[in-house]
């Protein structure tokens, strides 16, 4: 779906998500909501803040699993993935703490592994993904499941492409200064997503929103594997959808 912008189209994609909560809170069930970072959900979240603020939209019954964090990565690093989080989210909200998970950088790296499994079993046990909101990366990437991503792969610890890591100096004073790894959602975790949003805005999303949309399922484009999921939208402002 093509959009004048990008300020629109999350309008539109907070509204899904709000109307999703409320169907969950109507039936008494939790809403399983799979959240993104980077600057492509910061108008949702700023929807959604202000439905709670204006129209006292509830995230009682909400609980959150976000797709990655760097690694390593203290918590209260305000680069860290969990402030950007509470920043433009959980802190203007009433989602219950414990509600909230978020890949966790400071996991020993003997650890890890076990952690990854942990946060898999703890998504099938909520119910899975109801809904999951996506960015994309130049690289193709969706989370951090960088190119030569495995269709089938879960959570893990993987290593950022060189070009992920010059896009996020600026965040970081430099691209020396960026994490060289992260803990990711998979592929195939994401797949099993009930509903899935891929959010892109801008010029510099248009090369590889063509080449993910048009071009065949590959590992090199990992967001491709989107193609072949039930229920998938690209919700697109005029400049990201301009070379398809
Ligand atoms: C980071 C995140 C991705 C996000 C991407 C795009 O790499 N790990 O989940 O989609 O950035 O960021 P932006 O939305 O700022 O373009």
């Amino acid at each position: 779906v093509i959009f004048k912008n990008a300020a629109q189209a999350s309008m539109i994609v907070a509204k899904e998500i709000a109307d999703l909560i409320k169907s969950k809170q109507q039936k008494k069930e939790n809403c399983i909501l799979g959240l993104a970072t980077g600057s492509s959900p910061i108008m949702v979240y700023e929807e959604l803040v202000r439905m709670h603020k204006e129209e006292g939209l509830s995230f009682r019954n909400v609980i959150t699993f976000n797709l990655d964090e760097y690694y390593p990565m203290r918590i209260d690093n305000n680069k860290s993935y969990h402030y950007f989080m509470h920043q433009h989210l959980f802190d203007h909200i009433d989602i219950k703490l414990e509600n909230i998970n978020i890949p966790d950088g400071t996991v020993s790296i003997e650890e890890i592994k076990q952690y990854c499994i942990d946060y898999e079993i703890k998504i099938k046990n909520s119910g899975g993904l109801d809904f999951q909101l996506l960015g994309i990366g130049r690289t193709g990437h969706v989370g951090f499941n960088e190119p030569g991503s495995h269709i089938n792969s879960g959570t893990r610890i993987i290593t950022l492409d060189h070009i992920t890591r010059v896009d996020a100096s600026s965040d970081f004073n430099g691209t020396d200064n960026v994490p060289k790894r992260a803990i990711t959602m998979g592929v195939s975790t994401i797949l099993q997503s009930k509903r899935i949003v891929l959010m892109a805005w801008g010029q510099n999303k248009a090369d590889i929103i063509k080449r993910t949309i048009q071009e065949d399922i590959s590992a090199e484009v990992p967001a491709s594997f989107l193609q072949n999921h039930p229920n998938t939208t690209f919700v697109l402002d005029q400049s990201a959808a301009s070379e398809l």
